[in-house]
C-alpha cells in the first residue's frame, strides 16, 4: 500500500531512524530562490522578523535562517520526533539551540505558537504536498490556518512538486508562482518536470 504522507503515524515511523533528509531540493537551493523575497518582505530590522516554518521534518532549513541572522524562527511539525531531530540539527550546526520547536497540526494551528501569535513570514518546503495527500479540504484548512497567523503584510512562501497545489476553492490568498525549478533528467529526451515555488499573499 502506498504511504499516506498526511498521516502522523507514517512520519513517526520514519523519524525513528531518519535524522536528516531534504524533500525535493536542498534547503540551500530553496534559500537561494526565496532570498530576494526575504529581502522584500521582512521588516526593516530583519533580525526581528518572526518566521514560522511548517512541517520541518528532518530538514535543516531553519539553520539557513539562523545562519542569515534570522533567529526568531518557530518550527512546527505534528510529529514530536521532528522537533527532536530539528533541535539536534541546530545543535550540531551551531553548538546550541536558539530557535523554537513546537508540535502542532498545520491545518489547525493554535492561536499562539511558541512566543508568537502572528508571523511576518510563513514557509513550507513540500509540507503542503504531504497535507494535500489528505485531499483538497486539508489544503483549504491549511491555507485558512496559515492566514490566521500571518501578520499584516506577511507572506507565505511554499515549495511543491505540483503546479496546481493551491488550485483549490476558497483559499484566502493570491497565489503567484515565483519560480519553476527544473528537476534532474535521467535522459535528454525525458519531459521537463518542475518543482514550484509559490508566494501566497492574503486577499483582503
Ligand atoms: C514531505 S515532508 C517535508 C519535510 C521538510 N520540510 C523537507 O523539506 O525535507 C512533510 C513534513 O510535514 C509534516 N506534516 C505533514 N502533515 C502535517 C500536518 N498536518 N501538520 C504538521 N506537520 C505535518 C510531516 O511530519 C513531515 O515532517
Amino acid at each position: 500500500m502506498a504511504a499516506d504522507f498526511s498521516e502522523q503515524s507514517y512520519w513517526h515511523q520514519r523519524y525513528q531512524t531518519e535524522t536528516s533528509f531534504e524533500w525535493l531540493i536542498s534547503s540551500e537551493h530553496f534559500m537561494s530562490v526565496i532570498n530576494p523575497y526575504l529581502d522584500q518582505h521582512l521588516p526593516g530590522d530583519a533580525s526581528s522578523a518572526r518566521i514560522l516554518h511548517l512541517g520541518g521534518g528532518t530538514s535543516d532549513l531553519q539553520n539557513h535562517f539562523r545562519a542569515r541572522g534570522l533567529v526568531d524562527v518557530t518550527n512546527v511539525d505534528f510529529e514530536p520526533l521532528a522537533a527532536d531531530r530539528g533541535r539536534d540539527l541546530e545543535r550540531r550546526a551551531f553548538g546550541d539551540v536558539r530557535m523554537r520547536y513546537a508540535v502542532a497540526d498545520v491545518t489547525q494551528l493554535p492561536e499562539r505558537i511558541g512566543d508568537s501569535s502572528t508571523f511576518d513570514l510563513v514557509v513550507d518546503k513540500s509540507t503542503c504536498d504531504a497535507v494535500a495527500c489528505g485531499g483538497d479540504t486539508q489544503v483549504r484548512r491549511m491555507s485558512h490556518s496559515v492566514r490566521r497567523c500571518l501578520a499584516d503584510g506577511g507572506v507565505w512562501l511554499s515549495l511543491s512538486f505540483s503546479g496546481q497545489r493551491f488550485d483549490v476553492d476558497d483559499v484566502p490568498f493570491e497565489v503567484e508562482t515565483i519560480a519553476q525549478i527544473p528537476t534532474p533528467k535521467l535522459k535528454e529526451t525525458d519531459p521537463n518536470i518542475y518543482y514550484w515555488v509559490y508566494r501566497l499573499r492574503p486577499v483582503s
